[in-house]
């Protein structure tokens, strides 16, 4: 039994492939607060409903019912819920009242007779459960399963033309009307999920960041639905739009924790960080200079080859009086690792410095590669991303030298030093600051806290519905 499970799992873990970088579930209280707001959009839009004409014959005489429109509703909030047996959400509207008036209009051979009708409509329950999956190519997918819609009670008045002759006939025609009501509302249900499948079908799962990287947010697996929570498996990487291609390195499965108490959970794997950091990489986004110039005035060490002797001795006989250019870029992607309660960065970096002569040429002078290790934690606060970062380690070595070899160690020092003093404080200020929480289009995040732990950074969130104008009309 045991090896048979084992089998099982080992097969789906293959075919499921990719593992999602980026996790979002919907907790309980998220799915009521959301369905609270869809009621409060279906009760609004309710009066713009139109009726199809309801038609009949009673005792050989042709009827037909039409303008049928609502005058009021009575739209008990309606009970939602995940529904594990179909992957899944089940619906259900118990006691729906609704008055509705409209047109009559007999025919009995050749005497045509009309006028107008009041009606309400009791205890009118509606099940429905729609089925979440996933498209081939990664869109979420909603299908309707099944409907079950019961009209009980129908009270009506008859107004106009020779309205006292249906008053016999009126609980023959009850049954009739209850009859078409209840045949028409499950149609209506399948149309509406319908519309939600081709407005889900019609959204970009890859998603544009900015001039040079984009998101891809398929779905990787199948939704997953249990008593309590929707937890969508989503890609989360990050391409570069003129160069995409995979980073070579992939996705590690986590598990996001439970938590019942916040609306929304989503983790954020390191790859999903770290095909950011592949993306930008490849645009060559990690590349800038530095000159003298851009060197505070107080600080007495300076980008001239004369100040560089008791650093690189043989570079102020070799090159006296000239101003240097340094070039600094990343030699590797830059790696973010994601340990409980700490965010690490390693940075593998090289310089590549130049004398500038004075006709402007640049003279090649050496090469060094660099390593520098930053760990930081993030937080939210104030409705922003914050975070602060250390030093923990920065290696220097030579790679390459056109002035022969000279010792790195004090080199390093001075960086390391002017790093500590000047560089990080003023990233540490920007990072204390902090970023505003991405915003989706009509929903704001509330509440959000953030933690980080092995492999991903999990968040958990309240949010807000803006506007719900642009729904499923
Ligand atoms: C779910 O399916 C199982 C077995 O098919 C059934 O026993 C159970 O009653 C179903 N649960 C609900 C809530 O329909
Ligand atoms: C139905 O009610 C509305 C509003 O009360 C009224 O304007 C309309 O004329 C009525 N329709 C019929 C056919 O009586
Ligand atoms: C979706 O986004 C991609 C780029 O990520 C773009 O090429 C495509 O045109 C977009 N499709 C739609 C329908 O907006
Ligand atoms: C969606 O994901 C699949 C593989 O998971 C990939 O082949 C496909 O290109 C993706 N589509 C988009 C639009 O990102
Ligand atoms: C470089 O420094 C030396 C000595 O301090 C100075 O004489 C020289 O003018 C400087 N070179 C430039 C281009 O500023
Ligand atoms: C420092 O960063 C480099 C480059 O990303 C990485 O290979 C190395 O493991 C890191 N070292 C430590 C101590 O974190
Ligand atoms: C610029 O000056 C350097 C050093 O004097 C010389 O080697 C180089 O050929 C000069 N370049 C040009 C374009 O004049
Ligand atoms: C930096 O890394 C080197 C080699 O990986 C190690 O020997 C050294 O102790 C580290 N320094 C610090 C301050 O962590």
């Amino acid at each position: 039994m045991l090896q048979f499970l084992i089998t099982v799992l080992t097969v789906i873990s293959f075919t499921t492939g990719e593992n999602p970088a980026f996790q979002v579930t919907l907790n309980n209280i998220g799915l009521q607060y959301g369905k609270h707001v869809v009621a409060g959009w279906i009760q609004d839009r309710l009066s713009l409903i139109t009726f199809p004409d309801i038609s009949g014959d009673i005792i050989g005489v042709h009827y037909t019912l039409s303008g049928i429109r609502i005058i009021k509703c009575d739209f008990p909030e309606p009970s939602v819920e995940f529904y594990p047996n179909a992957t899944g959400l089940k619906t259900s509207t118990i006691g729906l009242s609704v008055a509705l008036n409209g047109s009559w209009e007999t025919r009995f051979g050749l005497i045509h007779d009309g006028g107008a009708f009041n009606m309400a409509v009791f205890n009118v329950d509606v099940t429905s459960v729609m089925k979440l999956g996933k498209n081939p190519d990664g869109h979420l997918s909603v299908t309707y399963v099944n409907c079950d819609a019961k009209a009980r009670e129908v009270q009506m008045d008859f107004y106009g033309g020779a309205s006292w002759i249906f008053r016999p006939f009126l609980k023959y025609f009850k049954g009739n009307v209850l009859a078409a009501i209840e045949t028409h509302i499950c149609p209506n249900v399948e149309e509406f999920i319908v519309k939600m499948e081709s407005h889900l079908q019609a959204l970009n799962v890859s998603v544009i960041v900015d001039s040079l990287v984009s998101l891809d947010l398929n779905l990787t697996n199948s939704p997953v639905v249990d008593s309590t929570s929707l937890t969508l498996p989503l890609k989360g990487e990050f391409y570069s739009i003129r160069n995409p291609k995979e980073p070579p390195f992939v996705a590690r499965p986590f598990t996001l924790p439970k938590q019942r108490s916040y609306m929304l959970s989503m983790g954020l794997s390191d790859f999903m960080v770290n095909s950011a950091s592949y993306a930008y990489y490849s645009n060559q986004v990690f590349t800038m200079f530095i000159e003298d110039y851009m060197i505070p005035p107080t600080c007495h060490v300076r980008l001239n080859t004369s100040c560089m002797g008791p650093y690189i001795p043989q570079l102020p006989q070799l090159f006296p009086g000239l101003l240097m250019r340094l070039e600094v870029y990343a030699r590797g992607v830059p790696m973010f690792s994601f340990q409980p309660d700490s965010v690490e960065l390693g940075i593998p970096l090289a310089i590549k410095a130049f004398a500038i002569q004075p006709n402007t040429t640049l003279t090649p002078l050496f090469k060094l590669h660099v390593v520098a290790n930053v760990s930081g934690d993030a937080w939210i606060g104030g409705g922003r991303l914050r975070a602060s970062v250390m030093m923990d380690n920065f290696t220097l070595s030579l790679a390459m030298s056109e002035v022969g070899p000279f010792k790195t160690t004090p080199l390093e020092k001075l960086l390391q030093s002017g790093l500590k003093m000047m560089v990080l404080p003023t990233i540490n200020k920007i990072l204390g600051q902090g970023v505003v929480l991405p915003r989706m289009k009509n929903v704001e995040l509330m509440n959000s806290e953030l933690k980080v732990e092995q492999g991903f950074i999990a968040i958990v969130s309240d949010f807000e519905v803006l506007t719900t104008d642009e729904g499923f009309d």
